[in-house]
């Protein structure tokens, strides 16, 4: 089954031509990073007015390189939630054409299940149930993942989104947008020197904005202070509020499956403590690095089991810019 993956939700256009859920034929990402760099963060409309602009020619090309027409399109599949309500719109309307047009399924997909699924892809032999740590610039999430489409959040972020406090952290120390791969690329020559304070509950609830805080008044107080240090004991901090929370989902569900997806998920040191839990029974999944951060072949793997599970659209399905996990 070939399904066209659309994604528009952020900054980044692309469309993917997916097989059986699994496979990429093709998957197209044309970014607005250069865009918006200059104003330090993605500006909606100018992401929008891009979107247009883009979306005919990146489809054209992602056919193109898996050497098929629209005619062998079975499914079509645009993330249509959540995210920039204007972004979204331009992939949900093109999608909703050429659903109308072929005369094929339209199957709106949340974005975050995709992610999700950019692990199918690389795990071939993964299947739920598992328990999902998904890191991304808008959302951090822990999931339990019970089937392709039967998903629980057990906790998540109640104030900034892991990404969010990447971002800002990377700014307020000079480093520009977007500032998760610069704070990952600076914080590999530094040494852990600060013990951020950390914030936790009872729940498998997540805060990010104390430890943010705490980094940024510390290079307020102290403009001189080691920047990589600074990077490493961020990220340091960060990652242990998210192993802890890990953990209790392990021993809260009995699921010894982890799974890590969304931007976040590229970060060299997360990878690495992730890493260091694995053992005879527990198994750790990483996203490939170019699947991490937002793409359309993770929309057509979500796509597929979708489709697979009947969730077919409407074709005046529209854009839900605050889509939650558990919604279709
Ligand atoms: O998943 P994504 O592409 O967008 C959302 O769906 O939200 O994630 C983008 C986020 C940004 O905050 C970016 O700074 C962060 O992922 N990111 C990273 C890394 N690569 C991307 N954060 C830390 N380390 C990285 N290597």
């Amino acid at each position: 089954m070939i399904v066209l993956g659309i994604e528009s939700s952020c900054d980044e256009t692309s469309v993917a031509v997916v097989k059986d859920g699994r496979e990429i034929l093709s998957n197209i990402i044309d970014s607005q990073i250069k865009i918006h760099e200059q104003y330090g963060g993605v500006v909606p409309e100018i992401a929008s007015r891009n979107h247009i602009e883009a979306i005919s020619r990146v489809a054209k090309k992602a056919l193109e390189e898996a050497k098929i027409t629209f005619e062998d399109i079975d499914v079509i599949a645009p993330a249509y939630g959540p995210g920039l309500v204007g972004a979204l719109l331009v992939g949900v309307s093109y999608a909703r054409g050429l659903a109308y047009t072929l005369k094929k399924p339209l199957v709106g997909v949340n974005h975050l299940e995709g992610h999700i699924a950019a692990n199918y892809i690389t795990h071939k032999d993964l299947k739920p149930p598992f328990i999902c740590m998904l890191t991304s610039g808008g959302n951090t999430q822990i999931i339990h993942v019970k089937d392709y489409c039967d998903m629980k959040v057990l906790g998540k972020t109640r104030d900034d989104a892991i990404g969010e406090a990447f971002d800002k952290v990377a700014r307020v120390i000079g480093l520009g947008y977007p500032g998760g791969p610069k704070v990952d690329k600076l914080a590999q020559q530094g040494q852990v020197t600060i013990d951020f304070p950390k914030t936790h509950f009872e729940n498998l609830d997540f805060s990010f904005s104390g430890i943010k805080t705490a980094v940024i008044n510390l290079n307020h107080k102290n403009p001189e202070i080691n920047k990589s240090d600074l990077c490493i004991s961020f990220e340091k901090a960060v990652t242990e509020v998210l192993i802890e929370n890990i953990t209790k989902a392990i021993e809260q569900t009995g699921v010894k499956t982890i799974v890590l997806a969304g931007g976040v998920s590229a970060n060299t040191y997360i990878r690495g403590e992730f890493e260091k839990l694995e053992n005879k029974s527990i198994k750790i999944y990483k996203p490939d690095l170019k699947l991490c951060t937002d793409n359309g072949a993770m929309i057509g793997a979500a796509g597929y089991y979708r489709y697979l599970n009947g969730n077919i659209s409407t074709s005046v399905l529209n854009a839900v810019p605050n889509l939650k996990i558990d919604e279709i």
